[in-house]
């Protein structure tokens, strides 16, 4: 049993066949998938899925590629489905200097308004940092305590992913922890605590081995559950519980609020 805390089930590339994918999760012992919205018409998507299937959850915000994209009534429209059922965080937002799709400046005023958003509605945070971990940091230091939440596929160093634990975060690690070159990756896993640990596929993107290069889907977690349990010198099923548990802890699943309103639909 394991949840993958970060996919993409509403892109497009799962529309041919996503009965399949959610079916080949539940076969592979996936308790959960939180489904995370990049643009408004994908968090309504996502907030579609989490009440089409039992084991999806969804997250919803805009995502540092897509920030252009808010206009008026964006945030208005955001706030709305954050109310929704069976959503559980917002994201993903932050910061992408790598492919700066946006310009960083709008970025950097996106991502505080919509942590912003997150005080506001007591939710955790889904952050995507990529090559951003200074600027990052920076924003989130002042909020110390009034925010809780997760460093999406995290590629800081061990320096970072020390003040991210201590100022409360969980870090969730993807496929690449599966690649033959990712030394320095296992080497930061090693050092965070299990009980700050998650696992996720980021699908359709960053496939574990021995998928690489293929579409990702959640099922593939387990790859990453069973390296990652390598690292930490668990056992898959062991780890798996462990990041399942974390993931519950975090967002609340299976809680009051997550299963009183599965009956309703
Ligand atoms: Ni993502």
């Amino acid at each position: 049993m394991t949840i993958d805390s970060h996919a993409h089930l509403e892109m497009e590339a799962f529309g041919p066949d996503r009965d399949a994918v959610v079916g080949r999760a539940r076969e592979a012992g996936l308790e959960a998938i939180i489904t995370v919205g990049t643009t408004l018409a994908d968090c309504e998507r996502a907030v579609e899925l989490a009440g089409r299937y039992l084991m999806v959850y969804a997250a919803v915000g805009i995502h540092p590629h897509e920030v252009k994209e808010i206009g008026n009534g964006t945030y208005d429209a955001l706030r709305l489905l954050a109310r929704r059922d069976k959503v559980v965080a917002l994201g993903e937002i932050g910061l992408d200097f790598f492919y700066d799709l946006a310009p960083r400046e709008l970025q950097i005023q996106r991502f505080r308004e919509q942590l912003d958003m997150a005080q506001e509605l007591d939710l955790p945070v889904i952050i995507h940092d990529r090559d951003a971990h200074a600027e990052t940091l920076g924003i989130l230091r002042p909020r110390r305590g009034r925010l809780r939440g997760v460093l999406h596929c995290f590629s800081g160093d061990a320096a970072m992913a020390r003040e991210c634990l201590d100022m409360g975060y969980y870090l969730s690690v993807a496929g690449p922890v599966t690649y033959r070159t990712a030394d320095a990756l296992r080497e930061v896993v090693r050092g965070i605590p299990t009980e700050r640990l998650l696992v996720e596929t980021d699908a359709p993107y960053l496939a574990p081995q021995p998928y690489r290069g293929k579409r990702n889907e959640p099922a593939y977690v387990v790859e990453t559950v069973r390296r990652v349990g390598e690292i930490k010198g668990l056992s898959a099923a062991e780890m798996g519980a462990l990041t399942a548990a974390n993931a519950r802890r975090l967002f609340g699943l299976n809680g009051a609020r997550a299963e009183g309103q599965e009956g309703i639909r």
